[in-house]
């Protein structure tokens, strides 16, 4: 038996000779996994090294940036900068798209969340970064912000990077989800979960019931129809961390759904279409699973501008077409 495991290079190299992935994407994806491992140790050390609490700024859609968050994106930035690959990054904190490397040839996009889930970065709770790769469209010298408006259907590919008990790195291969676990003892990422499969149903629902009294009637109806525990042979159970890549990495390993609806005060919700929604969208499609706004597929969605909300059911498919169900009609 061999002693050793299979590195993320070694999984995507044998991908390339396969004629599954092209070589610039390899390198992409190991710069995605670079970042990572630079995040993985600043945050388990932010609290050592000052990097907790906020900045003092907001970004574009309003959120108070937390010293992590600014870090985290300069992070990404750094990794994809000069390298001939990605010509521009559209991010939860920066006002545009940015331009990183102009170039005729240079075939890339990047949408990312740096720190998804940063309302945890003060209390060790779970945190992640998710990335999508889209092939520019305009042939000038550089990109345009009409290059990263796109909808998920294009995507390269996509995935996130957990930084919880471990930190584990979820990518998209041609139609495959793997999943890679990082073992800091030798600094690398090894394939730990091959070809995820999303259960075709789960027991566990996440989502911020705080917001109950401002959410639609039916979808009151589907929780009062989810926390009812009464004549059921598989109970459920609620499981909300605060962190979507966190939350969604639950539903994608086990089964069941993910839920940010739209609400009385914001008709879309929270989340991001461009560089939330959909990467996660094309993870858990690819895995089997199925991602909603509730009454549209996330990956049909043509993204208008690079901040664009969208509500989301991302999960196990039965799961997510029967959260559709309860939002059309208020029952099972
Ligand atoms: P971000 O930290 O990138 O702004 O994302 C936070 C998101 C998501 O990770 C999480 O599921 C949700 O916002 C939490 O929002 P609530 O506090 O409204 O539940
Ligand atoms: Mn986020
Ligand atoms: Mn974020």
């Amino acid at each position: 038996m061999s002693t050793q495991g299979i590195t993320l290079n070694r999984y995507l190299w044998q991908q390339y000779k396969d004629d599954k992935i092209e070589l610039d994407l390899l390198m992409v994806l190991e710069q995605m996994a670079y970042a990572g491992k630079i995040l993985a140790g600043e945050i388990s050390r932010a609290a050592l090294v000052g990097h907790l609490g906020l900045a003092g700024e907001k970004n574009a859609t309003g959120d108070s940036q937390k010293k992590l968050d600014i870090y985290s994106n300069e992070v990404v930035i750094d990794a994809f900068s000069h390298l001939g690959l990605v010509t521009a990054i559209a991010s939860e904190e920066l006002d545009e798209v940015e331009l990183i490397d102009c170039g005729y040839d240079t075939p890339y996009i990047l949408v990312t969340d740096p720190l998804d889930g940063s309302s945890n970065t003060d209390v060790a709770g779970s945190l992640g970064t998710i990335f999508g790769i889209y092939r520019r469209e305009s042939t000038g010298l550089c990109a345009t912000e009409a290059d990263a408006l796109r909808s998920g259907t294009e995507l390269v590919t996509a995935g996130y990077i957990l930084y919880s008990t471990s930190t584990i790195l979820v990518i998209t291969c041609g139609d495959t989800v793997q999943g890679f676990t990082l073992d800091p003892n030798v600094g690398e990422f090894l394939l730990s979960h091959p070809d995820i499969r999303t259960p075709e149903s789960g027991k566990v629902y996440s989502a911020n019931l705080s917001y109950y009294a401002d959410w639609h009637p039916h979808l009151q109806q589907y929780v009062d129809y989810l926390s009812d525990r009464t004549d059921k042979s598989q109970p459920t159970s609620l499981r909300y961390s605060g962190a979507l890549v966190g939350d969604f990495h639950r539903c994608l390993l086990q089964g069941g759904v993910y839920f940010y609806p739209g609400s009385n005060e914001q008709e879309d919700g929270k989340l991001r279409l461009l560089y939330e929604c959909a990467p996660l969208a094309l993870v858990a499609e690819l895995a089997g699973g199925k991602a909603s706004t509730g009454t549209q597929r996330i990956l049909d969605i043509q993204a208008k501008s690079i901040h664009q909300r969208a509500p989301l059911a991302i999960g196990s498919t039965s799961a997510v077409s029967f959260y559709e169900q309860f939002l059309k009609t208020g029952t099972s």
